[in-house]
């Protein structure tokens, strides 16, 4: 091919993914006056950004004054199991009030207080009720905001299409190729600097929340061109999926349910998060359905219940549940809502989750106790990057969002994750300004374009090949098996083995007839993608030997003192192989550790 034949844009910066983060981004370089791109792979506004319903995390302290960032920042470490980056902690609850205020004045719509504040709710692990809120269609609410506001900011959105991979120049980024997915045309899209928000890779397990789009696609991009991925192990189990009927298993529950007093229930009817609560958490948590209930009724003083405990902690629980035969019929547990509130009240604050359970499972929340049990939702992972500015260790490539990795530690808080995509997208829109000033678009090399397009029309032109979606559905059974909510070495270094195997059937996989409209096509280019993020995860969680947050392995009970001594680091070596090492962390800031480790009444009150 002729790059001279090829369609060509050119835009300052490109940014891929057209979800929160992605969208975000490209607004903060069009408000600097940057020529502006942005493709998605689905159309604007599809993303995984609406699947977090419940709301979004800042410490504005509209419904309790107690709260201020520094108690973000406590809560968010503590979640993570203190492996987040501590500046991106600092950063994150620093700035997520600005950001959702500033998302206001653009036009969101939240709940209110009866004073007309933005209203907040409560959700696991965050001491106080922090999350602004939308109903539970909060993630869906703020992407309607973003995408009216960038249309208008003249961002041109190329809309279905694809990444296939970046164009470097002299080690710098200078394009990205991609095809457009109605007609498989290829595409080049020159740009000064990339800024990657392609979300997680949740497609490569059985049971997930997330939607076909998530196939990893930056962390493949990125890595394939040198960039460093962090702590992959670290992978969220949300405690509650729809677990039946089997076309709908995965689909989220949100965390608003148990939020707005929900409980969890086996099929012995009790309420058995009493029995897991950590140590770490005892202090603040309810031990008694008494002080639960006090909480329930707006007891300021009470402790909470332990069903608003960290993810981790719920996920593993009911799974625990499930196994020691007190799961529910469909293999989950009991989500009741209905003997809390009234009927009116429900369907009020929970429209979604009522007419979800109504429509996909004849059940009416109002009435009867849905049934849920542990999705994969998202990557605390992600590819490595410069706190304060998003830059990878590849010059000209950011990333945000999700595709990021370090934020969240070992496991993210919900709510955390649309203030991480305000917060973090912008600072992804600045630090790729302030990068491409006074430069020049790079070289684009044909033969790099060449290769990208070879690899991918080798798929339509190879004579046989295994099917893509047979391949896929293996490797969703391969990772759902081995590279799970409990891991062991034996099972890591089994799907490892399986991955070696089935990484040279996705390298030799066939789709049939042209590029246009072409699923199976589609399908063949995500694996590519999905691989390395699931040879990424099983090698991190190998490496990774305790049980911390989103990563549990049997052989490794218990936080180990070790582990907050390093990151996990995946890289291509020269011989173009994966490598997966262990690097020390610096000690964290003296006043950011001081934070951490306060107790609440030190912090209490005022913004800190
Ligand atoms: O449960 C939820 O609404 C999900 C929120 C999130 O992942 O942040």
């Amino acid at each position: 091919m002729n790059i001279k034949e090829l369609q060509t844009f050119e835009h300052d910066v490109l940014v891929v993914g057209a979800g929160g983060a992605g969208i975000r981004a490209a607004i903060e370089c069009a408000q600097q006056g940057l020529n502006t791109g942005m493709i998605s792979k689905s159309l604007l506004g599809k993303a995984h950004t609406v699947m977090a319903e419940g709301g979004c995390a800042a410490a504005l302290g509209n419904v309790d004054k107690r709260d201020n960032w520094k108690i973000h920042f406590r809560d968010t470490m503590r979640g993570g199991k203190f492996l987040n980056q501590w500046r991106m902690a600092e950063l994150h609850a620093q700035q997520a009030p600005d950001r959702v205020r500033e998302l206001e004045e653009w036009g969101a719509v939240f709940d209110r207080t009866p004073e007309g504040l933005i209203s907040q709710r409560n959700f696991g692990g965050h001491r106080y009720p922090r999350l602004a809120h939308v109903g539970d269609r909060t993630g869906l609410e703020m992407i309607r905001t973003l995408q009216d506001f960038c249309v208008h900011k003249g961002i041109h959105c190329h809309m279905e299409c694809t990444g296939l991979d970046l164009v470097m120049d002299d080690g710098k980024v200078a394009g990205l190729i991609g095809y457009w997915r109605e007609t498989g045309r290829f595409v080049l899209f020159k740009a000064k600097a990339v800024i990657f928000a392609t979300g997680g890779g949740g497609k490569a397990w059985k049971i997930t929340s997330n939607s076909w789009e998530y196939s990893g696609d930056g962390l493949g991009m990125a890595y394939r061109v040198g960039a460093e991925l962090i702590d992959m192990e670290f992978t969220q189990f949300h405690p509650t999926g729809m677990v039946w009927p089997p076309s709908v298993k995965g689909v989220l529950v949100t965390e608003g349910v148990r939020g707005d007093g929900g409980i969890l229930l086996n099929n012995k009817g009790e309420r058995f998060m009493f029995n897991y609560i950590p140590e770490r958490f005892a202090s603040e948590t309810a031990d008694s359905e008494e002080e639960a209930n006090r909480w329930l009724q707006g007891d300021k003083e009470a402790r909470r219940p332990p069903e608003l405990l960290t993810r981790d902690v719920v996920a593993k629980a009911i799974k625990k549940e499930v196994e020691e035969g007190r799961g529910s019929p469909h293999g989950g547990a009991f989500l009741d809502i209905a003997s809390r509130l009234p009927a009116e009240k429900i369907k009020k604050k929970l429209p979604s989750m009522y007419h979800q359970f109504k429509e996909l499972a004849e059940v009416d929340i109002t009435k009867e106790a849905m049934e849920v049990g542990p999705t994969l939702h998202y990557f605390m992972g992600g590819i490595r990057v410069d706190s304060d500015t998003q830059q990878t260790n590849v010059p000209g490539l950011f990333a945000c969002g999700e595709c990021a990795g370090g934020m969240h530690g070992a496991n993210r808080l919900g709510g955390n994750s649309l203030s991480d995509l305000l917060v973090f997208g912008k600072l992804a829109g600045d630090g790729a300004a302030d990068y491409i000033k006074g430069k020049s678009f790079g070289n684009i090399d044909e033969q790099q374009v060449q290769s990208v397009v070879r690899r991918a029309t080798d798929i339509l032109n190879r004579e046989e090949g295994p099917n893509p979606f047979l391949v896929h559905e293996e490797l969703q059974e391969l990772m759902q098996k081995n590279v799970g909510i409990i891991r062991t070495a034996q099972e890591l270094e089994k799907g490892i083995e399986e991955l070696q195997r089935l990484k040279i059937d996705i390298y030799k996989v066939k789709a049939h007839a042209t590029s246009q409209y072409n699923p199976g096509w589609n399908e063949a280019i995500d694996l590519s993608n999905l691989v390395i993020t699931a040879e990424a995860v099983a090698r991190s969680a190998l490496l990774r030997e305790e049980s911390r947050g989103g990563h549990t392995r049997d052989d490794f009970e218990g936080e180990r003192e070790e582990g907050l001594t390093y990151n996990v680091i995946v890289k291509k070596n020269d011989k173009g192989e994966m490598e997966a090492r262990r690097e020390t962390r610096k000690d964290p800031p003296h006043t950011l550790a001081g934070i951490a480790n306060a107790t609440l009444e030190e912090l209490e009150g005022g913004d800190g």
